[in-house]
């Protein structure tokens, strides 16, 4: 699902990401931890397609069969759009717009009908337990309602992977347990793919792999 070899990031004269190579399988997730700063944001950044590594390495990037480095910036938001999900610290919901609304915008943006959108919208938020709250808006809504939003919203264009960065980190603990139980159920049911940046040392465990970021490259003792 995902081929990344050599990436490389440089700051200026700050080298965060010394030459990263990852491999996902579908249906996989793999947890990625490590101290602050050591470069895990950038490394997800990169392969979220928000990011560009640094050119004057030999780098390459397969996420679903396409190769990602060599698409313009137009066509990087298309395939963004259609093939990933994204998923914060904190939620990045709009806060004018319902639940509901938040979850239709990436179909939107895809092209798709109001109904259709609508009806995916609809299917994922009663799938996640909130369709009580559909038509609330997000700061009517707790940390891990907004958060399951979210999650639907990462959704709805059926994407290829999910990235998520400290998902669980603004979270209860119990809210936090929900939302890990979550990603393992939509890969048991659906084959969803996850990369899962997070201190939550329960969730790097339960995880499929557990890769340790030190100094921009992973640890080789990945446990
Ligand atoms: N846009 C940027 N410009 C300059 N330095 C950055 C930028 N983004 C991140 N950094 C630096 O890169 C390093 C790694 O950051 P980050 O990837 O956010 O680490 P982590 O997510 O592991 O805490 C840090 O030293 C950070 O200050
Ligand atoms: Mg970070």
């Amino acid at each position: 699902m995902i081929v990344a070899k050599n990436i490389h990031k440089k700051f200026d004269q700050l080298h965060v990401l010394k030459g990263v190579d990852l491999e996902v399988k579908k249906g996989e997730i793999v947890a990625i931890v490590g101290a602050s700063g050591a470069g895990k944001t950038t490394l997800l950044q990169i392969l979220g397609t928000l990011e560009k590594p640094s050119k004057e390495f030999a780098s390459s990037l397969l996420i679903d069969g396409d190769s990602i480095l060599s698409l313009n910036d137009k066509e990087l938001s298309i395939f963004r759009n259609k093939k990933l999900g994204f998923i914060f610290q904190f939620h990045q919901l709009l806060p004018e717009f319902t639940a509901l609304e938040n979850v239709c915008i990436p179909a939107f943006i895809a092209g798709k009908e109001k109904k259709e959108a609508e009806e995916a919208a609809h299917y994922l938020l009663n799938y996640l337990g909130l369709s009580h709250r559909s038509n609330h808006k997000p700061g009517e809504l707790s940390g891990g309602e907004q958060q399951r939003v979210a999650v639907a919203r990462a959704l709805i264009n059926q994407p290829a992977v999910i990235f998520a960065d400290e998902p669980s980190g603004n979270l209860d603990t119990q809210s936090a347990e929900n939302l890990h139980e979550l990603f393992f159920k939509l890969r048991d049911e659906f084959g969803q793919t996850f990369v899962i940046v997070t201190h939550n040392q329960t969730l790097a465990n339960m995880a499929d792999r557990k890769l340790v970021m030190k100094d921009g490259l992973f640890a080789t003792s990945e446990l």
